[in-house]
Order: structure tokens, then sequence, then C-alpha cells
């Protein structure tokens, strides 16, 4: 890597790796909750994932680069968290609460990986892009509050 473009072309294959593989293990998240609203949230969370996949295809074909450069460590890294979270766990409220704070792990990382892409585009120069990027950001800011919002009303039941 030479200069920002790469740099930023680096990133957004690599965001590329992390929503297809969200697209693979998204579906069970939305099989292991049995919390109504919680498998709502994992459902629209996974339609809008499929798009935040398609947008960065899009900017791919834009910038003339191959999606599939990159394998994301890191999300590989969480979701098998998630996986073996879900093989050990016995008590299901339990099983909610945690699988609540593993996708809230995901969408912080999603966060702070848009925020960098998002910021690069502007400094590059690619407001068509940047603006892609910001319309995904915003959609991972809101499943994040979703989520905050799911384990307080969690907590708040427990407590009453
Ligand atoms: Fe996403
Ligand atoms: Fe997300």
């Amino acid at each position: 890597m030479e200069n920002l473009k790469e740099l930023f072309e680096q990133q957004i294959q690599d965001l590329y790796s992390a929503e297809d593989q969200l697209v693979e293990a998204l579906p069970k998240m939305v099989m292991n909750a049995s919390d109504e609203k919680l498998k709502r949230a994992f459902e629209n969370h996974l339609d809008e994932t499929k798009q935040h996949k398609m947008r960065l295809k899009e900017i791919c074909d834009q910038l003339e680069i191959n999606p599939n450069g990159e394998t994301c460590k890191a999300m590989k890294g969480l979701i098998k968290e998630a996986e073996n979270f879900l093989n050990e766990v016995k008590d299901d409220d339990v099983k909610q609460a945690g699988m609540i704070a593993e996708a809230q792990r995901v969408e912080h990382y999603e966060i702070s990986g848009y925020g960098t892409a998002a910021r690069y585009a502007k400094e590059l120069g690619y407001d068509d892009i940047a603006k892609k990027l910001q319309s995904t950001l915003h959609e991972e800011y809101n499943a994040d509050d979703v989520l905050t919002n799911l384990a307080e009303n969690r907590l708040n039941k427990k407590a009453s």
C-alpha cells in the first residue's frame, strides 16, 4: 500500500468480506432469538446487511476493484465467538442477553470501519461513495440503538 487510495480500497474489500460473512451468520441469530422483538431486530438487520453488501459491490464497481480481495479476520473471530457462545449457553434468558452483546460487538466494529471509510472517501473526493458509506453507517448506528433498547427493556423487565 502506497497511498490513501490503496488503503481506502483495501478497507472497502475488508468491509465487503465482513458484510458477506454477516449475511451468512445472521440467519443463525434469527433462528436462536426466542424473544419476538429481538428476532425482528435481527431479521430487519439481515435485510439491511444484504443492502450493505450490495452498496459495497457498487462501490467496488465504481472503483474498478474486485470486492473479493480480502478476508476480514476480525469478523471471522467475532462470528466464531458468537457461535461458541450459542453452543455453550444453557439458560434461554442468558442466551438472549448474550446474543445482544455479541451483536453489539459486531455493530461497533462496523461503525468504526464505515466511519473511517466514509472519511477517507470524502478526503479522496469520492462524494458519491462517501454518501453510500454514510447511509450504511447510519443504519449500523440505528441497529446498535435498537439492541441497546432491547437490552435495557430486558433489564427493566427483570427488575419489575
Ligand atoms: Fe452492515
Ligand atoms: Fe450491522
